[in-house]
């Protein structure tokens, strides 16, 4: 929300600028030698980057006005071509350059079949869309095309719906070849064969920690092996379907709004804090709207505390499981791998930390085995180099393994064992003063992200318990056991090999 409303304010004078040229391109503004917002780019097409633009420099505006590529200015100083919600100033699509340019960069736009941005001073391309077009569009639906063949006839060659950045609109086609990346590359959101999660993206040796899943429930149409890839896609009625082919869907995951009739453009977008959230322009207040957020509980996020840190539950408070050599907080998830050459382990490249009472908030997405004791559990991590810890639970004798440094405790109770692995020896620092600060402006940053995450929880309330009410007795007996704990977990989840342990999975989560 923060996030927002920060891009709102600094982005203002880009609506009054994006305005005023789109009315230059109506022949509206008089005098100005504002270049008009094309229409169609044709091949020949090239335009200069102006930098006398504060924010943003429109190329190719849509038939209705709402939106525009261009030119756009990022974190103040850097460029980046964009698709642009005119009255948000919301980029809903951005091409990310091959290499951070800064905004002062000599660049052009081109179109020659294909779109190329280029830095001119170095002659080099900083990002292209290859493709053999005769024109590039861009729909009402924020959609930008490269089209072949007569306008009535157009074959649509390359597409940005195909190639998200962030965000993905109503009607967007959300596949297994594309993925939903944060800005810093930080996190992801990609699609399974029936289900969709978020990744914290791993470090170089590391595998990347699922943290968010959710599985279609086959309400209403099976999802069948071989029968095609599947898709999601935001609906008008406010809701994500996930499909094997159109018609009904096999899932739809709803938002606040669900079928209350709001008709309004619908987005989602994976934000820089790692939560996946919807939202609808309610144009009377001219803000998007929440109306979905996917975690709610600040410790299943992954930017609430961070690598080799502990969460509490509800507080989000954070507590180091090893600190950082210089003091700086927690010990860091960087390094590289902990494999040699050979597959085998390279003696000293890491130091093995234990801690009682911790637990992984996202288990039921991780391995786990069956072992007999807490000693067991890490002779099985310590031997493995691709493993990065495990946490023994004294209660049901489960072992969960993680590919990936510690990241995503919580506290748990004191049966729970933890064994992780800290890369390149994180002595003990003396005097934490700098962890301290660095965890109160992530606390700090974290109750922005509580309060809507509350509201949301509280609006989203409703839904789930009709959702409840339709869940099946087993169901219901499963979320029983689920709800005793380490009762759940019939299966290693990221083999997918059973469906049933799928739906367990999604209905313990809600
Ligand atoms: C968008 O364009 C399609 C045809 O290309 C048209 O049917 C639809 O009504 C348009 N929508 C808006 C909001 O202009
Ligand atoms: C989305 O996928 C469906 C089914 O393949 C297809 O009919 C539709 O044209 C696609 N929409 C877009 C915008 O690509
Ligand atoms: C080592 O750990 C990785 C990641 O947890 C796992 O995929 C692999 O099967 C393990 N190898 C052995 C031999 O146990
Ligand atoms: C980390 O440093 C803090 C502050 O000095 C200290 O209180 C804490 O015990 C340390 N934690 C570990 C796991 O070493």
């Amino acid at each position: 929300m923060e996030a927002v409303m920060g891009r709102r304010i600094h982005l203002l004078p880009v609506l009054c600028l994006a305005a005023s040229a789109l009315m230059a391109s109506m022949g509206a503004a008089a005098g100005e030698e504002a270049v008009p917002t094309a229409q169609e780019l044709r091949r020949g097409f090239s335009v200069s980057h102006d930098q006398s633009y504060s924010q943003f420099q429109p190329v190719l505006a849509d038939p209705t006005g709402v939106f525009a590529l261009g030119f756009l200015r990022v974190n103040s100083t850097m460029l980046d071509l964009a698709v642009l919600h005119l009255p948000s100033a919301f980029p809903l699509w951005r091409a990310i350059l091959d290499r951070p340019t800064p905004w002062s960069a000599a660049a052009s736009l081109s179109f020659d079949g294909g779109l190329a941005l280029t830095d001119r001073a170095a002659n080099e391309v900083l990002w292209s869309a290859s493709a053999s077009g005769d024109r590039a569009v861009l729909l009402n639906t924020s959609n930008l095309q490269i089209q072949s063949g007569s306008s009535a006839d157009a074959v649509v060659v390359w597409q940005s719906f195909d190639h998200p950045s962030e965000t993905i609109v109503q009607g967007q086609n959300f596949t297994s070849a594309a993925a939903l990346h944060t800005v810093d590359r930080r996190f992801a959101m990609r699609l399974g064969s029936n289900y969709f999660a978020l990744y914290v993206e791993p470090p170089p040796g590391a595998a990347a920690a699922m943290y968010f899943k959710h599985t279609a429930l086959q309400a209403k149409a099976q999802i069948v092996a071989g029968g095609g890839p599947t898709y999601a896609r935001v609906e008008p009625d406010g809701f994500l379907a996930m499909y094997q082919k159109e018609g009904p869907p096999a899932d739809v995951l709803s938002f606040d709004t669900f079928n209350r009739g709001v008709r309004a453009l619908r987005r989602m977008t994976l934000e820089t804090d790692g939560n996946l959230r919807a939202y609808y322009w309610d144009a009377n207040a001219t803000r998007w709207a929440l109306d979905y957020t996917a975690i709610t509980d600040p410790c299943e996020l992954p930017t609430t505390c961070g690598a080799y840190s502990v969460c509490a539950q509800p507080s989000g408070r954070c507590a180091c499981v090893a600190n950082a050599t210089d003091g700086s907080g927690c010990a860091a998830a960087s390094g590289g791998g902990l494999c040699g050459t050979t597959g085998g382990e390279v003696g000293g490249l890491y130091q093995a930390v234990r801690r009682q009472g911790v637990e992984p908030v996202n288990k039921e997405l991780l391995v786990f085995e069956h072992a007999a004791s807490a000693t067991e559990c890490e002779e099985r991590c310590e031997r493995n180099c691709s493993c990065w810890g495990a946490v023994y639970s004294d209660g049901a004798g489960y072992c969960y393994l993680m590919d990936y440094p510690a990241q995503l405790l919580v506290e748990g109770d004191e049966r729970k064992t933890g064994y992780f692995k800290v890369r390149s020896v994180e002595e003990e620092a003396e005097g934490g003063g700098g962890g301290g600060r660095r965890a109160s402006r992530v606390k700090a940053a974290l109750l922005a992200i509580g309060i809507s995450a509350v509201v949301a929880a509280a609006a989203f309330g409703a839904y789930r318990v009709w959702e409840r009410r339709r869940t099946t007795s087993a169901d219901a007996r499963r979320q029983i056991m689920g709800a005793a704990d380490d009762g759940l977990s019939p299966g290693p989840y990221k083999n997918l090999g059973s469906f049933s342990s799928v739906e367990l999975t999604n209905s313990f989560r809600r």
